[in-house]
């Protein structure tokens, strides 16, 4: 682990680095326990560096103080121009004099891939070796200036006897025992990979619009050849969309996607060597769920598109991840928008940036979108970087339209190719070419939380006034907060139901404005943030009657989806307050979404699904009451149980009607499938689970396989089928990981904690795999009753199971303490209980430095 006295990096220390370097020369013989790594690196000063730091030790007379990064390296030689130096050891790196003219650099280090368990730098996973080097784990694999900031083209010679042996570019040389790559882009170190392994690929070619030819292979451990195909359609869709959509062209002879099962992330977008989570890549209908289906062609583009925005074009520190990172999720969420549907996905982003991103900004983990200061960047992949960052990508185009968008990202390309930017860099293109001043824009980047946006009407001699009103609640280290530019999306809705105004953008900017529609003839109801066109909180004075009425008549999708949305929220927090019963308005407006087969299956499936729990309990917060997770738990389900008795009649039509021929993952099977399962919860809550038994046993799917278990697990049946689950399954980790998720999500309240020690002493359980680690207690932290049980068992669970893994693998670590980022919404009990596993957390020695930056922010509410 790393020892060193936690540093606070800033933003605004920003200084280049001293040199630039021409080319590296990289040398792997790979061995499991003692890979040698021979580098040959030439520097030059830096002309843009601010001037020569002076040299610190008293014999060197002349020359600079040169400082490289490394972490666990064994330095066997060092040298410089030849001859050979002796550097000194300095936290995070070596420092020697090196010349103020250009050097060389040559040195050979020892690493050991097999115990690296924290899977950064380069590790072994089932045999093979891998790296993932972002954001800083370039690091751990030989002495460098890890730093985005710092561009180099890289030769890799890999020696060693497995069969296959990649790395990033083009292939050079390939013979007995060795190969050889080229990447002719300069790129920065984080973007660095190599694998090597026993590994067979699914071969593919494209060949972009000037008619270059790219080979194309996904490499898979034998046996999972049959599970590629999906994913090179995938990347062949994402190559042809990023041309016919940015006008952007692939720009290497070879692009090589890799499967790992033990990996971090999701996946990552090294130059032309991306590494995927076996789980984010590899897809059978027997294996996978349409969910599966639709996040790995998200994924796959994801990742294809950093070739541009992130790799061509890189930040300049780890600051602007959102340059990269938001932009690329703006990238690949309307790419998936194209390939299915755009309204069904605009809801679920918005379900996910609520349940992610509006959590952050409301707790102790709340920071902008470029953050100023941070101990472990690690910390900040986080969903206000990604989710909110494309939601500013998403509004910066709906105020300059779609043309001037397109104009400012071919400028953008066109100033900034090879080159390490930032946010400022990025917002010039487009303040260019609209010919539009962003400063306040800006504030988007650099404000953290969530603005709360207060709308009163006025509706006087046919003219609509809408009178907006907007603030943000202070966040840690951000107490004073100014307006934003709120793009509002609005439409004007006649009373008998047609659409007198369409979407106009309404351009917020101060604190409180006023809005005109003017020469209307009766007074409409106005739809308001259509499209969910900022990410902010809309706080309106709205009846159910009003509400219902925009759900049958509204014509943007995602508003009428969100007026069944609060409908549902509305009853579910009166009965959890106030013990009411559910109100008819709802029940009847939910009805007839689910009769209206005008509507896609997959939108009519989001308006049956209720309000999560840990949203509830937000709500709760919002409305000054204590939230008991009990009750929140128990009204939802009694909830289900009123839908299901209320829907009686139509339920079995439904079912019937969405049954779906042979299984292809596409929009529209998909939508079917998930109204139909999703109709068979609600069944199995009535028929003891027969239809869902019946299902479960001619499922040919994975997604009617899984959802027909859940459905009984949901009504709290499913026993024997969990169990012929795991003998079918045993030997397929991916799918077993859903075997040990599905059990602990839908674990009673009292049962889940028990549960999830149970499982981790399973024998397919292990803390090496994180995949495996997070089905267990990623579903326990999801299962909002079950984690919050007054016990206290499951707070206690996860605290053991946290550091234990600590020791293993920080930054998993890290990532799932953010669970307890709530836990200030609780009772005193519970908060006690909670304050103490994170102190103990806390006080465990050698704690990682993420996991101690993590627990100390959250601690610090
Ligand atoms: N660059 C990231 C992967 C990454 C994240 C590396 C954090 C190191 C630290 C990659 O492009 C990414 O964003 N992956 C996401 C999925 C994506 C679809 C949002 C992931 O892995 O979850
Ligand atoms: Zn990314």
């Amino acid at each position: 682990m790393n020892n060193a006295a936690p540093q606070t990096i800033f933003l605004k220390d920003y200084k280049p680095f001293d040199y630039t370097i021409d080319s590296v020369e990289l040398t792997f013989k790979l061995h499991p326990t003692a890979t040698r790594v021979r580098s040959k690196i030439v520097f030059s000063p830096n002309p843009k560096a601010p001037e020569s730091s002076p040299v610190t030790s008293p014999e060197a007379s002349e020359g600079k103080r040169f400082f490289l990064h490394g972490e666990e390296l064994r330095l066997i030689s060092a040298a410089i121009d030849g001859a050979s130096v002796t550097p000194r050891e300095v936290a995070g790196g070596i420092e020697v004099d090196a010349p103020d003219a250009p050097f060389v650099w040559e040195a050979e280090v020892e690493i050991s891939p097999e115990t690296n368990t924290a899977l950064e730098g380069l590790y072994m996973s089932n045999g093979m070796y891998c790296t993932q080097c972002e954001a800083e784990g370039f690091r751990k694999i030989t002495y460098y200036p890890d730093r985005p900031d710092v561009m180099a083209t890289f030769t890799v010679r890999v020696e060693g006897d497995l069969p296959v042996l990649l790395s990033n570019g083009n292939p050079v040389e390939r013979g007995e025992g060795f190969a050889v790559w080229h990447d002719p882009w300069p790129k920065p170190s984080y973007l660095f990979a190599l694998v090597a392994g026993d590994l067979v690929n699914h071969p593919g070619a494209f060949t972009t619009k000037s008619g270059k030819k790219v080979e194309l292979n996904i490499w898979v451990r034998p046996g999972d050849e049959g599970k590629c195909a999906f994913g090179m359609q995938a990347l062949k869709d994402s190559m042809k969309w990023d041309e016919d959509t940015y006008g952007r062209e692939y720009d290497l002879d070879i692009f090589n996607i890799v499967a790992v099962d033990d990996f971090n992330m999701g996946a990552m977008e090294n130059k032309g060597l991306n590494i995927f989570n076996s789980s984010c890549v590899l897809a059978s209908k027997e294996t996978s769920t349409d969910a599966n289906f639709e996040r790995i062609e998200g994924i796959i583009a994801h990742e294809y598109f950093h070739n541009w925005t992130g790799n061509r074009i890189t930040c300049r520190d780890w600051f602007q991840l959102c340059l990269k990172e938001g932009l690329t999720v703006y990238r690949d969420q309307m790419f998936s928008g194209d390939m299915r549907s755009h309204a069904v996905k605009r809801i679920e982003e918005v379900l996910t940036l609520r349940a992610r991103q509006f959590r952050e900004d409301n707790g102790p983990l709340a920071h902008p979108v470029r953050p100023e200061s941070f101990v472990e960047i690690n910390n900040f992949y986080t969903a206000t970087v990604y989710e909110k960052g494309a939601e500013i990508i998403g509004m910066l185009r709906r105020l300059i339209g779609d043309e001037a968008y397109r104009k400012g990202c071919d400028l953008y390309f066109e100033r900034h190719d090879g080159e390490a930017v930032t946010i400022e860099d990025w917002l010039a293109s487009f303040e260019e070419v609209a010919g539009r001043n962003l400063a306040q824009f800006k504030q988007w980047y650099s404000q953290a939380g969530t603005p709360r946006l207060k709308m009163s009407e006025n509706w006087e001699d046919g003219t609509l006034t809408l009178t907006f009103t907007q603030t943000t609640p202070p966040t840690p280290g951000q107490s004073e907060k100014k307006p934003q530019v709120i793009p509002i999306a609005t439409g004007l809705i006649g009373p008998n139901g047609d659409e007198v105004v369409p979407t106009t953008v309404l351009e917020m900017t101060e604190a409180t404005q006023s809005f005109t529609f003017e020469g209307l003839g009766a007074r409409p109801v106005a739809s308001v943030l259509r499209d969910f066109s900022a990410p902010v909180i809309l706080e309106r004075e709205i009846d159910n009657d009003t509400r219902a009425f925009l759900l049958a008549h509204d014509t943007d999708p995602f508003q009428k989806w969100e007026m069944g949305r609060a409908l549902a929220k509305d009853t579910l927090i009166s009965m959890i307050v106030k013990d009411t019963k559910p109100s008819f308005a709802y029940l009847d407006a939910i009805k007839s979404v689910l009769a209206d087969d005008t509507l896609d299956p997959a939108f009519r499936t989001l308006s049956l699904g209720l309000p999560s729990q840990d949203d509830l309990a937000q709500s709760l917060v919002d409305a000054g009451v204590v939230p008991d997770p009990q009750r929140i738990y128990d009204a939802r389900e009694k909830l289900r149980h009123l839908l299901a008795d209320h829907l009686h009649d139509v339920l079995p039509a439904l079912y019937k009607e969405n049954e779906t021929g042979a299984f292809v993952p596409d929009a529209e099977g998909s939508g079917k499938r998930s109204l139909r399962l999703a109709v068979l919860g609600l069944l199995s809550l009535q028929d003891s689970g027969v239809t869902a038994k019946a299902l479960y046993k001619r499922a040919d799917n994975m997604t009617e396989q899984a959802g027909s278990l859940q459905a009984l697990l949901a009504a709290g049946l499913g026993a024997d089928e969990l169990q012929a689950f795991e003998a079918q399954w045993k030997d397929d980790r991916l799918v077993m990981d859903k075997w040990f998720m599905m059990q602990v999500s839908f674990a009673a309240p009292d049962k889940a904690a028990e549960l999830a020690e149970a499982l981790s002493q399973h024998p397919a359980f292990t803390n090496r795999n994180p995949n495996r680690f997070r089905a267990v207690f990623g579903a326990l932290t999801a299962n909002h009753a079950g984690f919050h049980h007054a016990s206290g068992a499951a707070y206690r669970l996860l605290a053991d199971h946290l550091i234990a893994l600590d020791a293993l693998n920080p930054q998993t670590t890290a990532r799932m303490s953010g669970a307890f980022e709530t836990w200030t919404r609780y009772d005193a009990d519970r908060q006690a209980m909670i304050r103490a596993e994170l102190e103990r957390i806390l006080a465990t020695p050698n704690l990682s430095r993420d996991t101690t930056e993590m627990v100390t922010r959250i601690l610090s509410a």
